[in-house]
C-alpha cells in the first residue's frame, strides 16, 4: 500500500481521503472488545442479533408513536423500516467482510474509503451509539416506573422524564448510565452465557404479549386501522418532516404518510443489526451465514414487532395508550397488573443489556478515533489496572447520562435514526466505490446485485431521513459541522496517518 502514500507528487497525508492500508488495520486493532466467538453459525448470529435489536424500539416507541403518528398502522410502519434495514444490511455485510478486522463500519471505511470518510462515519457512530444508549435508558427508566407503580411507589413528576410535554429529569435513566459506566470501566463485560439468558428473557416476554394478549383484544380499537390525518393547529415547520416542508403539505400527523413518519422513528427499533454485520469474519461459512444471520434476524424482529403493535393497539384504543411503558400499561387497562408487572421485569432486564452493548460499542469507537490521532490522545489512554479505556468511557458516559436525564425520549431517538440513516447511506455508496477502486480485495461476502442494492439502500435511507422532523436535520446539521471543526482544527493534523508519512 506504500504506493497510496504518493499521488500527483504530493503526500498523500494532507488528504482528506488518505487511507489507512488494510495491514495497519490489522496491526493497529488488536484490542478483542469486538471479538466475537470463532465459528459462528447463521443460528448464532441470529439470536445475537435479536439479542442487541430488541429494545426501547418496541417496549416503547411502540405505543409512542401508535398514539402521536400512526395508530394501528404503527404495525405497516414496522415493515416498512424493517425493508429499508434489509438493503442496508446487504452491503453492511459486504462492507463489514472485506476488511478483515473485527471492528465498526469506521475502521473499516478508514481502512479503504479514506479518513475523510472514516471521520464522519466514526462522528456519526458516536452519536448513533452514544444518543441510542440514552433512549434505552430513558425507555427502561419507564418500565422501572411503571413496576414501582404495580408495587405502589411513585417518584414525583420532576424525576419521571418529561412527559406529554411537562419536564422532568429522569433519574432512573441518568443512574443506570452512571452505574454501566462504573461496570465498563471495571472491564466487566457480559459473558455469553448472561446474554443469551437474557435474549431468552426477552423474547419470552416479547411472546408473552403477543399471546397472552391476543385474548384481549378489542376489535373496534382497530378502526380506523390508518386514522386520518390530523392537521396541527399552528403546528410549526420544525416539527413537522422535512418532506412536508420540502413539497409544501400541510404539517400534520396519521394518513398513509404518517405510516412513513412512523416508520422513519420505529427504525430505532432495528438498530443494532449493524452489529452483526461486522461478525462477518468470526463466521463460519459468511458469504452463506452472514445473510442468514442478519436477514434472520431482521426477519424474526420484524414479525415480532408487528405482532406486538397488532396486539398492543387490539387491547387499548391507540390514543389512551402509556407513552412510558405502553407494553406493560395495555395489560393494567385490561385488569391485569400481575402480567404487567412481569412485563416490565422482563422489558427492564432486557434493556439493561442493549444500553450496556451500545454504551461499550460507542467507547469503543471513540477509543479507536483517539487511538488513530483524531481525536486527543488522552482518550485512548488504558486504565493501568482496569484495561479498559475509561477515559473515554467516563466522559461519554457522563454526557449520555445527562442527555439521558434532560431530553424526551422521542427527539432523542429521532436523532440517533438520522446519524443512522447516514451512515448507511455511506456505507451503500462506499460498496460502489470500492468494487470500482478495489476489486481485487476479498470479499467474504458480497452484496447481491450491485450496484442495484446499494442504490435502493441509499435511497430508501434517504426518503425515510426525509421523513423526519426539520429540527431532527438542523440538530444533525449542527453536530457535523461540531465534527467538521474538530477534523480540521485536531483530527486532520494529529491523525497518525499524517505523521506516518512526515517521519
Ligand atoms: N434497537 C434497539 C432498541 O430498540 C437499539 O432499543
Amino acid at each position: 500500500m506504500a504506493r497510496d502514500y504518493k499521488r500527483g507528487g504530493k503526500p498523500v497525508s494532507t488528504s482528506l481521503f488518505r487511507t489507512k492500508s488494510v495491514e495497519q488495520s490489522i496491526r493497529d486493532t488488536e484490542e478483542p472488545e469486538h471479538a466475537l466467538k470463532k465459528s459462528l453459525s447463521a443460528l448464532d448470529l441470529t439470536v445475537f442479533g435479536i439479542g442487541v435489536v430488541i429494545g426501547t424500539g418496541i417496549f416503547v416507541l411502540t405505543g409512542l408513536i401508535a398514539k402521536q403518528t400512526a395508530g394501528p398502522s404503527v404495525a405497516l410502519a414496522f415493515v416498512v423500516a424493517g425493508v429499508v434495514c434489509a438493503l442496508a444490511a446487504l452491503c453492511y455485510a459486504e462492507f463489514a467482510s472485506t476488511v478483515p478486522v473485527a471492528g465498526s463500519a469506521y475502521t473499516f471505511s478508514y481502512a479503504t474509503l479514506g479518513e475523510l470518510p472514516a471521520w464522519i462515519i466514526g462522528w456519526d457512530l458516536v452519536l448513533e451509539l452514544a444518543l441510542g444508549c440514552a433512549v434505552v435508558a430513558v425507555g427502561w427508566s419507564g418500565y422501572i416506573r411503571s413496576l414501582m407503580d404495580t408495587a405502589g411507589l411513585s417518584l414525583p413528576q420532576a424525576l419521571s422524564g418529561t412527559q406529554d410535554g411537562k419536564f422532568g429529569f429522569d433519574l432512573l435513566a441518568a443512574i443506570l448510565v452512571l452505574v454501566l459506566t462504573g461496570i465498563l470501566v471495571l472491564g466487566m463485560k457480559l459473558s455469553s452465557r448472561v446474554t443469551t439468558i437474557i435474549v431468552a428473557v426477552k423474547v419470552t416476554v416479547v411472546l408473552l404479549v403477543i399471546i397472552v394478549g391476543a385474548f384481549y383484544i378489542t376489535g373496534s380499537n382497530y378502526h380506523p386501522f390508518i386514522p386520518h390525518v390530523v392537521h396541527a393547529s399552528g403546528g410549526s415547520d420544525l416539527k413537522s418532516p422535512l418532506v412536508q416542508v420540502l413539497f409544501g403539505f400541510a404539517p400534520g400527523s396519521f394518513g398513509v404518510m404518517g405510516i412513513f413518519t412512523a416508520a422513519a422513528v420505529v427504525f430505532f427499533a432495528f438498530i443494532g443489526f449493524d452489529i452483526v454485520a461486522t461478525a462477518a469474519e468470526e463466521t463460519r461459512n459468511p458469504q452463506r451465514d452472514v445473510p442468514r444471520g442478519i436477514l434472520g434476524s431482521l426477519v424474526v424482529c420484524t414479525v415480532l414487532y408487528v405482532a406486538v403493535s397488532i396486539v398492543v393497539t387490539g387491547m387499548q384504543k391507540y390514543t389512551q395508550l402509556s407513552t412510558d411503558a405502553p407494553l406493560a400499561d395495555a395489560f393494567k387497562s385490561v385488569g391485569h397488573p400481575f402480567w404487567a408487572g412481569v412485563i416490565s421485569f422482563g422489558a427492564a432486564v432486557g434493556l439493561t443489556s442493549v444500553c450496556m452493548i451500545l454504551l461499550l460499542g460507542q467507547s469503543r469507537v471513540f477509543f479507536a478515533m483517539s487511538r488513530d490521532g483524531l481525536l486527543p490522545k488522552v482518550f485512548s489512554r488504558v486504565h493501568p489496572k482496569f484495561g479498559t479505556p475509561y477515559r473515554s468511557t467516563i466522559l461519554l458516559g457522563l454526557i449520555v447520562a445527562l442527555v439521558a436525564g434532560f431530553t424526551s425520549i422521542s427527539e432523542l431517538a429521532e436523532l440517533v435514526n438520522i446519524g443512522t440513516l447516514f451512515a448507511f447511506i455511506l456505507v451503500a455508496v462506499g460498496v460502489i466505490i470500492l468494487r470500482k477502486k478495489r476489486p481485487d480485495l476479498p470479499r467474504a461476502f458480497r452484496t447481491p446485485l450491485v450496484p442495484l442494492v446499494p442504490v435502493l439502500s441509499a435511497l430508501a435511507s434517504f426518503w425515510l431521513m426525509l421523513n423526519l422532523p426539520t429540527e431532527t436535520w438542523i440538530r444533525f446539521g449542527i453536530w457535523m459541522v461540531i465534527g467538521a471543526v474538530v477534523y480540521v482544527w485536531y483530527g486532520r493534523r494529529h491523525s497518525r496517518m499524517s505523521q506516518r508519512v512526515d517521519q
